[in-house]
């Protein structure tokens, strides 16, 4: 392959951008006056396309980019690329897998603890000057709790392995029971919230896992239960369970990622028993970094050898 053109989506971070543009002969989509129109004139002069989890490429860009054949995505999600239709037109995409499990997993740990023991209310009761008046109310062990993981890949793995550490006994749902594990697995979601004091998600977003998470779930999980999210909003039927919080049928809820975010529903901000997070379970300087470079190696794989690195 000779210098083929790149055409990047949206903005990553500033190093990212001015990196790709000096290796690379690239076009930064979400430059252009009129994205759609540009796409319609000079869309076939691209074979290469680099996006993220966030941005995506829609079937409406595709049509536009008829020589397209690779596609070099940041971060895990591939929830907003159209992937039968990539695979229709023999596109290949890569994700960048593995090198976000440890900060992913971290984090799920720390929503678990944030949520149980409210640290992050706890913080705001002292800066508030409230502690001068009085403690503060006693919360809920995490130790030693059941741990239910929905989604049961890499980061999930990564979940119960530092569970372990809590001597908190863990069981997984997915659809296809993994026999290499040590986990207990449980086919049926219900079951599986009934059972757990956590119950954790981490499996894809997209049409498959679309409100899996839905009104009865949350009852199963109960007053005491506590829902982890560091999946995709999506995952979640969103209004049920600000319904849920707010009536005290839910224990208290962790969250990453939302449905529609960057918007958060007002309703939870005053809940001191749920945790609010704007989407930064990969983000930390060292694995974003990582996740960068895994963008640029699968470029330079398919340029070199026409293969990626981390096809999906
Ligand atoms: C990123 C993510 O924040 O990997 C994913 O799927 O959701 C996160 O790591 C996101 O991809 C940024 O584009």
């Amino acid at each position: 392959m000779n210098t083929p053109k790149v055409l990047q989506i949206g903005a990553l971070s500033e190093r990212f951008n001015r990196t790709l543009a000096e290796r690379y002969d690239v076009t930064a989509l979400w430059q252009q006056a009129d994205p759609q129109a540009f796409l319609r004139e000079r869309g076939a002069d691209f074979e290469l396309l680099a996006s993220s989890a966030r941005f995506g490429c829609s079937a409406e860009q595709l049509a536009c980019l008829p020589n397209l054949r690779a596609i070099c995505s940041f971060g895990v999600g591939y929830d907003p690329y159209p992937l039968e239709l990539l695979r229709e037109r023999g596109i290949a995409i890569s994700t960048t897998p593995e090198v976000l499990n440890d900060c992913v997993a971290d984090l799920a740990l720390g929503l678990m603890i944030d949520t149980a023991r409210q640290l992050a209310a706890c913080d705001r009761f002292v800066r508030e000057g409230l502690w001068l008046s009085g403690s503060y109310p006693l919360t809920r062990k995490v130790s030693g709790k059941k741990l239910g993981i929905v989604g049961f890949g890499r980061i999930g793995q990564a979940i119960a392995r530092r569970a372990e550490g809590f001597a908190m006994p863990v069981r997984y749902h997915k659809r296809q029971q993994d026999p290499s594990s040590p986990y207990a697995y449980e086919a049926d979601l219900l079951e599986l919230a009934r059972w757990a004091d956590f119950l954790v998600l981490a499996c894809p977003g997209g049409a498959a896992t679309h409100h899996l998470i839905n009104a009865q779930v949350l009852a199963a999980l109960g007053a005491q239960g506590i829902l982890v999210n560091v999946a995709r909003g999506s995952v979640v039927d969103q209004s049920a369970l600000v319904t849920a919080l707010l009536n005290g049928t839910l224990g208290g809820a962790g969250l990453d990622v939302f449905e529609g975010e960057p918007k958060v529903p007002q309703a939870l901000f005053a809940l001191p028993n749920v945790v609010l997070l704007p989407h930064v379970g990969s983000g930390t300087v060292e694995t974003r970094l990582q996740m960068e470079e895994l963008v640029f190696a699968n470029l330079q794989a398919f340029i070199d050898k026409g293969e990626l690195l981390t096809p999906l």
